[in-house]
């Protein structure tokens, strides 16, 4: 699991923001308000304390046997942020290669956030030039099919895109779902390709305005996550990552407000902690899709309930994919 931090303390709670900022300010307001987040070193300097505090504890060394509360340990870890470009049908490998060239120059390398591209099939091999062998970006594919190879005109497996240096596929975006059919079944399928091929799937979830608006989100977002992680072990899960896609959010201009993609990244969180367990709930990627924008990625990283975002339209010009990038470089530091 190279990608997820894992560090430990008691009583971190998701937290939606009132209002949101990056960097010393932001904190400072968030703070003011009482809000959490527990950053990273103070989230380890309390694992460090409380574990001290349980191990005696455990010992029942100070404690009347009548009184002696076993010790629980809650590991709740600290997510690091994951920024996706999902760069769709768009740039061709030259074109591609130079938008690296100028994303490298624009954003700094970071251990604070994750970052991922993904361009069409045919830029895959120019972007990997263009990052370099060591690169702090990652190579990721929109789509793959779940078997090896053999005769599946117009495919491509997950062998061929990890000997590209892919690292991350996108499964079940909406677009695949709505335009080319694709059903829990074959995403399911195309999950587990990737898992066996060492892939890290990024399993897009969304429903439709008409499911919304008829209070359907919960059980259509649910009922996709159920199919399409059937099976799965929590070793499994450890290497997946999960978008939240409104479709209705989708190149719309219209994001989901932070509040409303919070309140489904807890239901999506709670059926993973049901379905498998409270660690696994609590180390697994959560991320936001939808008209996400250099002016809203602020307010929807503030919630600790948001873990990176899926990027479409605003990922496909320098400026802005390299200021989403840097927000979440700094939001959590
Ligand atoms: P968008 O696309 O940011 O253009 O809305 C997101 C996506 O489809 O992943």
């Amino acid at each position: 699991m190279p990608d997820i931090q894992r560090f430990a303390c008691l009583g971190k709670q998701d937290t939606i923001p009132q209002d949101s900022g990056a960097g010393k300010a932001g904190r400072a307001r968030r703070a003011k308000r009482g809000g959490n987040p527990i950053y990273p070193r103070r989230a380890f300097l309390a694992f460090l304390v409380l574990h001290a505090s349980q191990s005696i504890n455990a010992g029942g060394i100070f404690q009347h046997p009548a009184t002696f509360i076993p010790s629980i340990t809650i590991e709740i870890p600290v997510r690091r942020p994951l920024i996706i470009g999902n760069w769709k049908m768009n740039k061709t490998a030259s074109e591609a290669a130079a938008f690296i060239q100028d994303l490298r120059e624009r954003v700094p390398a970071s251990p604070n956030a994750d970052v991922v591209v993904a361009p069409p099939f045919t830029a895959l091999e120019s972007v990997r030039n263009a990052l370099g062998p060591s690169s702090w970006i990652s190579l990721g594919a929109q789509n793959v099919h779940w078997e090896t190879h053999g005769a599946f005109t117009g495919e491509v497996s997950a062998p061929m895109l990890r000997d590209l240096g892919c690292r991350y596929v996108i499964v079940g975006h909406s677009e695949r779902r709505t335009l080319f059919g694709e059903r829990d079944e074959s995403i399911l399928k195309k999950v587990r390709a990737a898992l066996r091929h060492g892939l890290s799937p990024i399993l897009c979830v969304g429903e439709s305005l008409a499911e919304r608006e008829s209070g359907r989100t919960e059980s259509v977002v649910t009922a996709q996550l159920d199919g399409s992680l059937a099976g799965l072990t929590p070793q499994d899960l450890a290497t997946v990552t999960i978008a939240y896609e409104p479709v209705w959010a989708i190149g719309t201009g219209r994001a989901a407000t932070t509040e409303q993609a919070v309140t489904v990244h807890r239901s999506i969180r709670l059926f993973i902690e049901t379905g498998w367990d409270s660690k696994t709930a609590s180390t697994i990627r959560i991320l936001y899709g939808g008209s996400v924008t250099p002016q809203n990625i602020e307010s929807l990283l503030a919630s600790d309930a948001i873990d990176g975002a899926l990027v479409g339209g605003a990922c496909l010009n320098t400026d802005s994919f390299a200021t989403i990038i840097s927000v979440a470089q700094t939001q959590r530091d």
